[in-house]
């Protein structure tokens, strides 16, 4: 399974170093949670491109940056988050018309393109998008900040279907679509969700806290994948 953290719960004055440890611990994916101060309930702003293109610069051109873009109208934004060195772009279904036309702009761009959906959000809407998708990421909090608890019927539900969907996908040859989950992921839940077939899993507070290292978390992390 791959770990990716969110710096959400990071130091900002320190978001350059908070990834040099994630680097050394042995992380190659990092999540970005941008927010407009529109679309997400409580109303965050986080950061935007800018930021963005300065880690990109920081951290090298091998890790890659995955950009969960909680922000209304993504479809006139989403070229700035490319632009600034992002490798995946992950944008709300709720927060665009015409997806299907922002998976073929972001092809045609070279980005890679991801669906996300809110815990209120039905799995049938998210279906037909599927075939065409890189990665689809199952919300397990409803999105806004980090640090809140794990969903777990509605989200194990949800990503049991898609993995046996994706798997019959990819067995009648179609593409090899991602499945990730985000929020409220932990050493005590991370088995649960990578045996219900998730292969991507956004860690936020579980990784970045003030009790352990991101190292000393990571272990915790693989050692319960390891059971
Ligand atoms: C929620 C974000 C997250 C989340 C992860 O809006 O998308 O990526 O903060 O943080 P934890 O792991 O603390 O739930
Ligand atoms: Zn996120």
């Amino acid at each position: 399974m791959i770990i990716t953290p969110s710096i959400l719960t990071a130091d900002f004055s320190r978001l350059g170093e908070v990834c040099d440890e994630a680097i050394a611990a042995g992380i190659d994916w990092i999540h970005l949670d941008v927010m407009d101060g529109n679309f997400v309930i409580n109303k965050t702003v986080t950061f935007g491109p800018a930021v963005i293109s300065s880690l990109r610069n920081h951290v090298g051109p091998d890790i890659k940056l995955d950009c969960h873009l909680m922000i209304t109208n993504v479809s006139d934004t989403w070229k700035q988050f490319a632009d600034a060195g992002v490798n995946l772009i992950i944008a709300h279904i709720e927060a665009c018309d015409d997806f299907s036309k922002l998976i073929n702009d972001m092809r045609e761009y070279g980005v890679e393109c991801g669906l996300v959906f809110n815990p209120d959000t039905p799995v049938d809407d998210v279906l037909p998008y599927l075939p065409d998708l890189d990665l689809i990421l199952v919300m397990s909090v409803v999105p806004g900040k980090g640090g809140q608890s794990f969903m777990e019927e509605m989200a194990l539900d949800k990503v049991k279907k898609l993995r046996s969907i994706i798997d019959e996908q990819i067995a009648a040859g179609g593409r090899k679509t991602l499945l990730m989950i985000d929020g409220g992921i932990k050493s005590h839940n991370i088995g649960l969700v990578n045996d219900a077939g998730v292969e991507v899993a956004v860690v936020g507070s579980g990784l970045i806290n003030d009790k352990a290292t991101i190292a000393e978390n990571l272990v915790l992390l693989h050692s319960e994948l390891d059971k």
